[in-house]
């Protein structure tokens, strides 16, 4: 339908980047999942066709009106957004113009055609996702592939397009880490120069410190950090990120240490333990052990410049100062009941990522683990309704006999209800 809408206006219409590399890949690999579509509509002449792609997302609204439709005026693309529709599922069509000069000849030219999808491709980051399949015709079907893209995809090679790539946009360099380790390619020697040399010199600077000046480039940062951190490979992708260091676009200081590794191991059994329907957000829990890492005096900043949620920054910015607390008033904790009394205090995430920061403090690690799986879950053993049985007037001081119990309870003063009635009278 959008090939025929391109074709009766007279333009060319491209499936280009992720969609086609993945589209090559599964010939080989035999499976494809594609949710995102990128489409870039070229090869007219006449410049009031500068909104060529708003034009052809509106016309394709019409024919599917289930579509939500966003347009991004300010770089003329559209967005079409199927989400959880019986046709598609879920499914996110880009509609780009062509970025381009535009040429005093007609769009039959095959030159100027070329010339201008060809721009298009060259500001791409890796020639494995530079390429396109022309969707309208004459020769819909073919692949244009002016870089090389699909030999890097049989040798299975992340190369980049030019050398400042990088320079301009540091978060591709966790993206060429993301892709290689999601189909097991290798980073092409003269890329991991590249990406050495922009590291080198510098480039990190941008991501860390021009927060304010540059907040797209840390959302950018961010949403790479966050598909990286929630796939199946984020260990791999960390690695790798170190080996190249990469992990220095977080933090100058921050390295894939053995002491970090330990704690990030630490923080999956954690994680799977006490949140396995997963009502925390794993992957933010992965950044969060990564900045817990940093001296303390950067970790509310990091999370800051990285915009973390507001709960997070607050964990970052607190935890130093509540494992001070936990480490000087869990050793004069008597009872099990003073341990509970300490740590309730304390809610999941934070105790996770103590537990986790704190690894050489193994008493401390074995206290809080207690905590988690038994003695959170003590409940007092009579309720409010067993009270009010029991002739006690309704109350604030409900609350009290509650928390009495429950100590009693937790101190194996009291384990059944006889005991607990003998116990308040
Ligand atoms: N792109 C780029 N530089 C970036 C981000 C994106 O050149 N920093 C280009 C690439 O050509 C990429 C396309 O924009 O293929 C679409 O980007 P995106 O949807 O983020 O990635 P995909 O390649 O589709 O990868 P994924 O399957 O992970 O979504």
């Amino acid at each position: 339908k959008a090939s025929q809408a391109a074709e009766k206006r007279g333009w060319h219409l491209y499936l280009v980047g992720g969609a086609v590399r993945d589209l090559l890949l599964a010939d080989t690999t035999g499976t494809l999942m594609i949710k995102d579509i990128d489409l870039v509509v070229d090869g007219f002449h006449k410049s009031a066709d500068v909104g060529a792609g708003v034009e052809l997302a509106k016309a394709l609204q019409q024919i599917y009106p289930a579509a939500r439709l966003e347009i991004h005026g300010a770089f003329q693309t559209a967005a079409l957004l199927w989400h959880k529709d019986p046709e598609f599922d879920s499914l996110w069509v880009d509609i780009a113009t062509a970025r381009t000069e535009f040429y005093p000849y007609p769009a039959a030219n095959p030159e100027v055609e070329a010339s201008s999808i060809r721009q298009d491709l060259y500001r791409r980051d890796f020639t494995i996702n530079a390429m396109a399949l022309r969707l309208t015709s004459p020769r819909a079907g073919e692949l244009l592939d002016f870089f090389g893209g699909l030999l890097d995809l049989h040798a299975k090679q992340i190369r980049v397009l030019h050398a400042n790539s990088f320079i301009e946009d540091p978060t591709r360099i966790y993206r060429g880490v993301r892709f290689a380790v999601r189909f097991n390619f290798e980073i092409e020697p003269q890329t991991k120069e590249y990406i050495r040399y922009a590291i080198n010199s510098g480039v990190y600077d941008r991501t860390t410190q021009e927060n304010s000046r540059t907040p797209a480039l840390q959302t950018r940062l961010k949403a790479e950090l966050k598909h990286i951190l929630e796939a199946p490979y984020w260990k791999s992708a960390l690695q790798l990120l170190d080996d190249l260091g990469a992990l220095q676009c977080i933090h100058p200081t921050l390295k894939l240490e053995r002491e970090l590794l330990w704690q990030l191991r630490l923080l999956e059994r954690c994680l799977q333990r006490f949140d396995p329907q997963q009502t925390l957000i794993h992957w933010q829990m992965r950044l969060e052990a990564l900045i817990a890492h940093l001296a303390p005096e950067y970790r509310a900043k990091v999370a800051e410049n990285l915009q973390l949620p507001e709960d997070s920054i607050a964990r970052l910015k607190n935890l130093a100062q509540s494992l001070c607390q936990i480490v000087e008033s869990l050793p004069n904790c008597q009872s099990p009941s003073q341990v509970v009394q300490l740590l309730r205090q304390f809610d999941l995430p934070m105790l996770i990522l103590i537990a986790t920061y704190s690894p050489r403090v193994s008493k401390l690690r074995r206290q809080i683990w207690h905590y988690l799986t038994v003695w959170s879950h003590v409940q007092p053993i009579l309720n409010g309704n067993d009270l009010k049985k029991l002739g006690y007037k309704p109350g604030p001081q409900y609350r009290q006999i509650l928390d009495n119990l429950l100590t009693a309870t937790l101190d194996g003063a009291i384990s059944d209800r006889i005991q607990a009635e003998e116990f308040l009278a």
